[in-house]
């Protein structure tokens, strides 16, 4: 089931996509004590980030029955500006000011970006099993339509096995860290947050595009039994016919 929701600008889109948060960990908490969500990197998730860590939220979670992983990272140290680990760190995980996070990063520093992602595939199995299901995973979209690091005509978009890759980008003469779709479409909810002009066309390509996938890769992304919520600003939902 897809749900395409318009809000005014980037902190409201924020405000709810906490809100959904919130509702999803419960939940989850609930039935089955613990909430398995994957981050989303890039600048978007920020504003949620300081929002969860916040007055207004900081309580509204259980958060030592949280456990952290990260959709995407890019290859460089943990402290790096670059590092999608960092950012949230330092706008989630540092405000929170506790002890007992259960955060699993990719461990950029140990070896090469493919012993990195075997590495990080074995500390998702470790947690969630051979079937591997995130109660929630965090997404934003590019301008290119790429998701988490599967980037257009990637090598990652055509793998259907491995849980976490390495992957070459062209663009960047260089290699990212990514999920794959395979875990993406299996999460029980997957939240796109989208804010800004710059975004519209490849919200209109991905969410009514009829091209080639590779594209726009984040058309990738339909989850076989769980909710897809694109969470937009108006200015990236602009280019939407509905
Ligand atoms: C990353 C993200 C990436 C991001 C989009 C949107 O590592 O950069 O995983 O997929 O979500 O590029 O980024 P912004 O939110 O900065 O626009």
């Amino acid at each position: 089931m897809t749900e395409i929701v318009v809000k005014r600008g980037p902190a409201e889109v924020a405000r709810r996509t906490a809100e959904l948060f919130v509702s999803a960990a419960a939940d989850s908490i609930r039935k089955r004590g613990r909430f398995v969500v994957a981050l989303s990197g890039g600048s978007t998730p920020g504003t949620l980030y300081r929002l969860l860590s916040g007055p207004d939220f900081r309580n509204r979670v259980e958060w030592p029955k949280v456990l952290f992983f990260f959709g995407d990272e890019r290859n460089v140290p943990a402290d790096s500006e670059k590092s999608n680990y960092r950012m949230a760190k330092d706008s989630l995980f540092d405000r929170l000011g506790r002890e007992d996070l259960k955060v699993f990063r990719w461990e950029t520093e140990s070896a090469a970006p493919s012993g990195v992602a075997s590495a990080y595939g074995s500390k998702i199995f470790a947690e969630l099993g051979d079937q591997p299901v995130f109660d929630l995973v965090l997404l934003g979209l590019g301008p290119d339509g790429h998701t988490a690091s599967l980037f257009p005509h990637s090598p990652a978009l055509a793998e259907n096995k491995r849980v976490a890759v390495e992957n070459w980008v062209e663009k960047f003469n260089g290699y990212r860290l990514t999920m794959t779709f395979p875990v993406f479409n299996e999460a029980r909810n997957v939240i796109f947050m989208v804010a800004g002009g710059d975004k519209k066309d490849a919200v209109r390509n991905v969410i009514e595009g009829r091209g080639d996938p590779k594209e726009y890769p984040a058309r990738y992304v339909r989850p076989e039994n769980g909710r897809l919520i694109w969470l937009l600003d108006e200015a990236a939902a602009a280019g939407l016919s509905g």
